[in-house]
C-alpha cells in the first residue's frame, strides 16, 4: 500500500533524525519504504541546493528561490516520488511543498496564492497523505544547531524564522486531517512514539 509521508519544521526541529528513525522502523518490519529529502537528492537538486544554501554573495530573489525549489521538486517527483508510490511503497520525504509555503510565502512574503499555484504546478497532483510538523520555537532550534556553519536560510533574522513557524501552524490548523503537529521540545523517544502511533494506524487502515 503506497503512502506519502512528509516531515516539516523550522531549523533544528529534528526532522532528519525522526524521518530516519521512521524509515528504519518500517524497514525492520519489511514494509517497502523509501526515504528522500528536499531539496537535493537528484543531480539537478544537488546543484540547486548548493546555489540556494551556500551561494554566498550570489543574489537570489525570493521569486527565483520559489522557482528553484520547485524545479528541484519537479525533478524529485519525476525520478523518485511518483515511481516509488506507483510501486506501492511508503515514501518519506524530509520537506516538501509546505516548506515552500512556510519559507517563501510566510518567510519571504511572496503572495500565498501564487506560491500555492507554483507548488501545485510542480507537484502535479502528488499530495502527502500525512504531514508531520515538528514544531519548535525559532530560538530553540538554533541552539540545537550551534557549532555548525549557518547556511543562507539559517542566517536570516529571528523574525523570518518566527514567520516560518507561524506559517506552519496556520497550515496545520487549516488541514488538521493531513497534519500531525508534534511538540519538538519533547524527548526524541516520545516523539518517535507519537509518530509511530499515527503511521501504524494509517498502515492498518
Ligand atoms: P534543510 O533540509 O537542511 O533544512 O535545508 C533546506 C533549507 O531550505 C531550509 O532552510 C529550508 C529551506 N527551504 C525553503 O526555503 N523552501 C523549500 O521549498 C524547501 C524545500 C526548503
Amino acid at each position: 500500500m503506497s503512502l506519502f509521508i512528509t516531515f516539516e519544521g523550522g531549523e533544528g526541529a529534528g526532522k532528519s533524525l525522526q524521518s530516519r528513525a521512521l524509515y528504519r522502523r518500517l524497514s525492520k518490519l519489511a514494509v517497502p519504504v523509501v526515504l528522500t529529502h528536499e531539496p537535493g537528492v537528484t543531480p539537478l537538486g544537488r546543484k540547486i541546493t548548493r546555489w540556494l544554501k551556500w551561494g554566498d554573495g550570489m543574489a537570489v530573489s525570493p521569486m527565483a528561490e520559489l522557482m528553484l525549489f520547485n524545479a528541484s521538486r519537479a525533478q524529485l517527483i519525476e525520478e523518485v516520488i511518483r515511481p516509488e508510490l506507483a510501486n506501492g511503497k511508503v515514501v518519506i520525504c524530509d520537506r516538501y511543498t509546505d516548506s515552500t509555503i512556510a519559507y517563501q510565502s510566510y518567510g519571504r512574503r511572496l503572495d500565498l496564492d501564487m506560491v500555492k499555484a507554483v507548488n501545485e504546478a510542480a507537484a502535479q497532483g502528488v499530495v502527502p497523505d500525512l504531514t508531520i510538523l515538528l514544531d519548535i520555537a525559532a530560538g530553540d532550534g538554533f541552539s540545537r544547531k550551534q557549532g555548525q556553519k549557518p547556511d543562507r536560510f539559517e542566517r536570516e533574522a529571528a523574525d523570518f524564522h518566527r514567520r516560518v513557524r507561524d506559517g506552519y501552524l496556520k497550515l496545520a490548523e487549516k488541514e488538521p486531517k493531513r497534519w500531525l503537529v508534534v511538540d519538538a521540545g519533547q524527548s526524541k523517544e516520545r516523539i518517535r512514539q507519537i509518530i509511530w502511533e499515527k503511521v501504524s494506524s494509517l498502515l492498518k487502515a
